[in-house]
């Protein structure tokens, strides 16, 4: 089927999934829509009454006194870890909690009421370093049961966590810990990864060493691999020996609603990542509910969400939404190619998995290395699929739900960002699915497509996509800079009250479901994972061999999105050999700046970037070099054309 036409055809719900789907209906949708229309305050006080346990109850739902710095349930008490863990104790206690799916292909289970000991213990253990509520806590684990219950253990105790991505290079975290002014780092001594065993502490070692992170008092470090490690006795402690002695129960530090749950730093416009904040409240509500109307979550569902805990899908697809709803879920180590390509339909199989939720990048990276390989597995007990980071094609997207679902389980292709907390555009399973198109707002988000001027642009024409009103799980501000907040998100241009996503869309003339076009700032998606183009520029100026790089992105097959980057070099412009040389060793430089994942695809060389005569980089003539596109833009104004063909050339 051509992907024109697969792009106008309907996959319609079953019978059978809309029989049980909590929204069991488009007409149940559409007046859940109209419900917060008419009632907006009341839609989510309702919802934040019904779905979650207070302390003390909140009297006020939304405060707007202060816009765009927002409170919800602004007056109300509650404690996350109680709402995730305790609350189940009575009912699900014994129900499992968390299936760790090693590496190894091992697997062991934690109930509900393990899992709460747990968390109660370890957060026993970060009281005894004299923490306070409020203090920041930085986490740089890999995936396992100890990551989650770091961060819920935090959570008990009103500690905001801020957990940098395993992949993250000492430099980034030296960037996070300093302005997080972090007093305690949790870790690992190192991690398993396809067969691998990787060191994890050298980088927070070689990030202590750096006078930015005097702030930094203890380190808490998890045995996982049983790997040599360096050892300063004065700071660290492993984490058996803090909990050792210790009580496995902790009573609940009850918080208010908008008491910061974390902070999850990722990549925008600048060379500076932002600390987005979270709240408890409103931020937990979305979690939850999300796991309710999206995944239509159920007490006999097994839930996998293959996200590190290092991005914002692990925090509310992991770490809380699937604890807050009771449900079991698979919490998995390794990577999707070890030992083989099979390793999720195995693991489905195993663990007879019913939701299963990945990116785009995953899907078709697997599609290439073995599209027939879920046939060889029993994957019956998967009911619902989602898909989540990224735009998925028609064709991943097609193959995903016939080959995978076995055309029989709806694909929730959930649009969000690290900011909006949980989804805001998505199907829910009852709506029926058009491949590539993220569909219909979440009930209660006011999604919409404007122009330049904050206007609303009719169907069919592509635009910003804003979300109109605040929402309860929306970024509280930037950490350590409000106006960064301010200017980023609700810009002045747009009238200062919308909230700016950062993305292009349009919507679909005649359903009006939306198409996410991509970013329209100069941030990349590579894998799912987001980059900021002047991050890496920031990184690459910085070896003592360049003098200017611009940085933008080219479409790729598997990763969505590939780095390339300009380089115009302080020596002069290298060839052949040598060429391939400096290629290298950048790479490598930022990957110890950033992290691998920030390794560019393609490096060139030039002797100056193509500008403008007032001095402007001409991005738009590098997208066009980097797809290997005839330049067909006017080049008058540019001061030297001949750079162009030199960066033709690839390396
Ligand atoms: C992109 C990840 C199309 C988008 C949850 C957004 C998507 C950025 C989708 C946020 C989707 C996320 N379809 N694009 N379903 N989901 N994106 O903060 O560009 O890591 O702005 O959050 O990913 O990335 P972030």
């Amino acid at each position: 089927m051509s992907a024109e036409s697969l792009e106008n055809r309907i996959f319609e719900p079953s019978a059978e999934v809309k029989a049980k789907a909590a929204v069991p209906s488009m007409e149940a949708y559409h007046a859940l829509c109209k419900q917060a229309e008419t009632d907006y305050t009341g839609f989510w006080g309702g919802l934040a009454n019904e779905l979650l346990d207070w302390h003390k109850p909140f009297t006020q739902v939304l405060d707007e006194s202060n816009a765009p710095f927002y409170r919800w349930f602004g007056d109300g008490e509650l404690n996350v870890s109680y709402n995730c863990l305790d609350r189940h104790l009575e009912t699900r206690g014994n129900k499992t909690a968390i299936i760790f799916e090693a590496d190894d292909g091992s697997s062991s289970a934690v109930t509900y009421r393990e899992l709460y000991h747990r968390v109660c213990k370890f957060a026993n253990g970060l009281k005894s370093l004299n923490l306070n509520t409020g203090d920041r806590v930085v986490i740089y684990m890999p995936m396992g049961v100890e990551a989650v219950v770091a961060m819920q253990a935090c959570a008990r105790l009103g500690l905001i966590h801020s957990v940098v991505f395993g992949g993250f290079s000492a430099k980034s975290l030296i960037e996070r810990i300093h302005d997080a002014s972090a007093r305690v780092i949790i870790t690992c001594d190192g991690q398993f990864r396809g067969g691998k065993e990787m060191p994890l502490k050298p980088a927070v070692d070689e990030a202590l060493q750096d006078a930015d992170c005097a702030c930094v008092e203890k380190v808490v470090v998890f045995k996982r691999t049983g790997g040599a490690v360096n050892w300063n006795p004065a700071r660290e402690i492993w984490w058996h020996d803090l909990i050792a002695e210790l009580s496995d129960e902790c009573a609940p530090v009850f918080v208010n609603a908008e008491h910061p749950l974390f902070l999850l730093y990722t990549s925008g416009s600048t060379g500076k990542p932002k600390g987005v904040q979270h709240s408890s409240g409103g931020y937990l509500l979305h979690a939850l509910n999300t796991m309710r109307w999206t995944f239509d979550i159920k007490d006999s569902d097994v839930f996998w969400c293959t996200a590190d805990v290092g991005w914002i899908t692990g925090h509310s697809y992991v770490a809380y939404g699937p604890l807050a709803a009771g449900c079991t879920q698979v919490v998995f180590e390794g990577v999707p190619t070890y030992p083989d390509a099979s390793r999720f339909w195995k693991v489905i199989e195993k663990h007879k998995v019913s939701i299963f939720y990945t990116a785009p990048t995953a899907i078709r990276s697997l599609i290439k290395l073995g599209a027939d390989l879920p046939k060889q597995h029993d994957l019956s007990s998967l009911r619902l699929l989602g898909s989540v980071g990224e735009p998925i094609n028609p064709a991943a997207w097609l193959w995903y739900y016939e080959t995978v679902g076995g055309s029989r389980c709806p694909i929730v292709d959930t649009f969000w960002q690290t900011e909006t907390g949980g989804h805001v555009i998505t199907p829910l399973p009852v709506t029926p699915l058009v491949a590539g198109s993220c569909t219909l707002p979440f009930p209660g988000l006011q999604m919409a497509v404007v122009d330049e001027a904050g206007k609303d642009v009719e169907w069919g024409t592509g635009g910003f996509l804003v979300i109109k009103k605040p929402w309860p799980s929306m970024i509280r501000t930037i950490w350590n800079d409000p106006e960064r907040y301010k200017k980023s998100y609700f810009p002045e241009d747009l009238g200062g009250q919308l909230y700016l996503a950062g993305d292009g869309a349009i919507r679909d003339k005649h359903t009006g479901y939306f198409t996410i076009m991509g970013r329209i700032d100069d941030v990349l998606n590579v894998s799912g994972h987001r980059m900021g183009t002047m991050e890496i520029e920031s990184a690459l100026v910085g070896n003592p061999l360049v003098a200017e790089a611009a940085v933008v992105g080219k479409p790729h097959d598997i990763k969505g999105e590939a780095i390339v980057a300009y380089v115009v070099l302080k020596g002069t412009r290298p060839s052949g050999e040598e060429a391939k040389k400096i290629v290298a060793q950048l790479r490598d430089w930022v990957g110890k700046e950033i992290g691998p994942i920030a390794k560019p695809d393609d490096i060139r060389f030039g002797d100056n970037l193509p500008k403008t005569r007032s001095g402007k980089i001409m991005r738009r003539l590098l997208r066009t070099l980097a797809k290997g596109e005839e330049i067909t833009a006017d080049i008058s104004t540019l001061e030297n054309p001949a750079i162009l063909d030199q960066f033709k050339q690839v390396h």
